[in-house]
């Protein structure tokens, strides 16, 4: 089988381990001859680079591992890069969370006007790593999961039409493996039908590869408990907050009982819930820092210390498997049905060609082929629509340098009450984001 040189963009990131842990355990299914890791930060790069120099040496020596700052040396005879950077890292985390909720609005990483400050901050440093790639390795694909996919994906569609990115999330992913506890079968047992935009949709059916629709069993569940299921093998989106994400969505079904909504549909429906159960000084950038960064971090230095990883193993990032699916359907053209954020064009037949989707997609070596999903209701089209705009509204501003048209972005975000609002919140924003966001007049 032919093996892969792989890079990880944000190597510096909570994730690279349990990533590189899973790309071990699936070398059977995608075998690598060579693993970079690549960040800006040289200290984080450096702690995750040497502990997994050494977890490469006892468990793959084969494959030929490097972590590195330099761009020509992370891109340079790449064939795919996982890319999950994190522009302005958790100390941006925290403001995008607190500054929207000292106004009384939603403080969320990727919603609101949290989500469209970070994707001020992601898009510049994403085209830019984008051209890296196509310089050093003109044939490399980017499996891109950093955030705020959905506006980074639009970014990706103005800016870079052509590059070969492919955008994905991985809640569809975990919330499928829930769906699956809920009528007792195996995620990969189940295929799907989905709409909508990323953390911003709705599966219409779930079937079995006999055809058997399970939704109205699972509707029946989630109407009661949310996703909080019974038998808990995943270790992804444990924590409380995460719990009450998962229950929270008994309210989400309630508003339109024929689909399963994304969980991320809460803070657009219920802004008001989230707000009251969110303290401003203590959201869920402290909790990651307190929680999955500080273990992940004190782990690499322990393993540092030892000079092994015997007895003190990084997690494997067991949900991330959709990235090697991912990977493989490219390399092997496997023709795998998986979720992915595209460019429309009629996928969603009531709905504008140029917006980019979730929908489940074919794919092969040429990249994915979306499914029709037909005509969507108005009421989900129309909260689309409004959503989907803001999108659109903040890659112009971040293009055009436009004050205004961020304003108006601010504005029409379902989480924000008033153009009053969000033009108070959006002159913190600026004053948060000097040297990130491009000057806006
Ligand atoms: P993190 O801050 O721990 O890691 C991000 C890393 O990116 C940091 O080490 C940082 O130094 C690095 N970085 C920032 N800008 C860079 C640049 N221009 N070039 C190279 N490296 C750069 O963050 P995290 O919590 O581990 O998350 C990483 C990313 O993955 C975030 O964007 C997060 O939102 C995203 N994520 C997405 C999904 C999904 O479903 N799409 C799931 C999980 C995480
Ligand atoms: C889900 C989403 C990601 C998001 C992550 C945040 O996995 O799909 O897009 O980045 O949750 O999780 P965290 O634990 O960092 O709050
Ligand atoms: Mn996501």
């Amino acid at each position: 089988m032919k093996k892969f040189s792989v890079v990880i963009a944000g190597g510096g990131s909570t994730y690279t381990p349990g990533i590189v842990m899973m790309l071990l355990d699936n070398l059977d299914r995608f075998p690598l001859r060579k693993l970079k890791l690549y960040d800006n930060d040289a200290e984080r790069q450096a702690i995750l680079g040497e502990a997994l120099d050494i977890v490469l040496k006892e468990k793959a020596p084969d494959i030929e591992f490097s972590f590195t700052t330099e761009p020509e040396e992370a891109f340079t005879d790449v064939d795919f890069c996982f890319a999950h950077i994190r522009t302005g890292k958790y100390e941006m985390r925290e403001k995008d969370e607190k500054i929207p909720l000292k106004h009384g609005v939603v403080g969320q990483e990727t919603c609101g006007p949290g989500g469209i400050a970070y994707g001020m901050r992601s898009i510049g440093d994403m085209i830019e790593m984008i051209d890296l790639m196509e310089k050093y390795s003109p044939d490399c694909w980017m499996l891109n999961y950093s955030n705020p996919a959905a506006i980074v994906a639009e970014a990706c569609r103005v800016l870079r039409p052509n590059s070969k990115v492919l955008n994905i999330c991985d809640m569809p992913v975990g919330t499928l493996r829930r769906i699956s506890h809920i009528i007792d079968k195996e995620p990969q047992d189940l295929e799907v039908r989905y709409f909508g935009l990323n953390h911003f949709g709705w599966w219409t059916s779930v079937k079995d590869k006999e055809g058997n629709e399970y939704l109205p069993a699972i509707r029946d569940y989630v109407a009661e408990h949310g996703y909080l299921t019974q038998k808990e093998v995943d270790t992804q989106h444990t924590d409380a907050s995460w719990q009450d994400t998962h229950k929270k969505a008994k309210d989400l079904i309630a508003i339109d009982p024929r689909f399963l909504p994304n969980t991320y549909l809460k803070y657009y429906l219920y802004p008001d819930y989230v707000v009251e159960h969110s303290n401003p000084d203590h959201t869920r950038a402290n909790e990651v820092i307190a929680g999955r960064e500080k273990t992940v971090f004190s782990m690499a230095r322990t393993i540092v210390e030892r000079g092994t990883s015997e007895g003190c193993e990084f997690e494997m990032g067991a949900h991330a498997t959709f990235v090697v699916d991912l990977a493989r359907a490219i390399a092997f053209n496997t023709h795998e049905r998986m979720l992915l954020i595209v460019e429309n064009n009629g996928t969603i037949a009531n709905f504008d060609d140029d917006a980019m989707v979730e929908v489940p997609c074919i794919v092969g070596s040429d990249g994915p082929e979306p499914l029709s999903q037909g005509k969507i209701p108005e009421f989900q089209r129309a909260l689309m629509y409004q959503q989907v705009t803001v999108e659109k509204l903040v890659v112009q501003a971040y293009i055009e340098g436009s004050y205004q048209k961020l304003w108006q972005a601010l504005t029409l975000s379902k989480t924000v009450p008033s153009a009053k609002v969000a033009k108070e919140i959006l002159d913190d924003l600026i004053e948060a984001n000097k040297g990130y966001w491009p000057e806006l007049n």
